[in-house]
């Protein structure tokens, strides 16, 4: 049996119909109920809802032999897995965004407010700018409106949120995708089912794009 954590969300809804596609339906899991755990035997899975940003926790500690994380939070987190598949949806990407008329003045340190600070900060130190990194848990783009930021490092997907509060992207720092990772210690020891199942889904992305 594979222990499969999925996001909660329409992304984890979106990868779920691509395993199931591939051979790992679970019908229990498309009943609307509140349970977290669903299995099916016969297919050798059993899946669990968890919150997106919790997934890495989760398989990086063993209770999931695999999971479906954001490269945001690989990039921000790293933990310990293997990444086995871009599965090439979730596409969004992560940039640095702020007023339209924002210019950088480089004698100064550059205020950014961010839910990623170490994305944002490993961006910076590339570019050798001096900033000071305010973390925030949501609705980043209030800081620079109120000033408590210059700029903003987040998630831009459509661009609305942007738009719809005055701002801009003025730089991208890295693409985003969902990624299949696992458990390094499960990848060892049910090497043949994580493939296979890695092997399929990759086919259903290949289909998909
Ligand atoms: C993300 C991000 C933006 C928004 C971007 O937030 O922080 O606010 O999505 O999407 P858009 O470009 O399509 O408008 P999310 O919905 O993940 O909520 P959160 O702030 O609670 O993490």
């Amino acid at each position: 049996m594979l222990d499969i954590a999925l996001p909660k969300g329409r992304l984890g809804e979106r990868v779920y119909a691509m395993l199931k596609a591939a051979g790992y339906p679970c019908p229990a899991l498309e009943s609307p109920d509140r349970r977290l755990i669903f299995e099916n035997p016969e297919a050798g899975v059993r899946y669990f809802w968890v919150k997106p940003s919790d997934v890495t926790i989760y398989v990086e500690r063993g209770a999931a032999d695999l999971g479906i994380a954001g490269k945001d939070i690989l990039l921000e987190n790293s933990p310990e897995l293997y990444e086995l598949l871009d599965l090439k949806t979730g596409i969004c990407r992560m940039a640095v965004a702020g007023p339209a008329d924002f210019r950088d003045n480089r004698e100064k340190t550059l205020r950014v407010a961010t839910k990623f600070p170490k994305i944002a900060g490993d961006f910076y130190a590339g570019k050798s700018r001096a900033v000071e990194l305010i973390k925030l848990n949501g609705s980043i783009e209030l800081a620079p409106i109120l000033g408590l930021s210059d700029v903003i490092v987040d998630i831009v997907e459509t661009g609305r949120t942007l738009a719809e509060n005055g701002l801009t992207v003025l730089e991208t720092v890295c693409p985003v995708s969902a990624r299949l990772v696992a458990n390094p210690t499960s990848y060892r020891f049910k090497t043949e089912e994580i493939r296979r199942l890695a092997g399929r889904l990759g086919e259903e992305v290949d289909h998909a794009v």
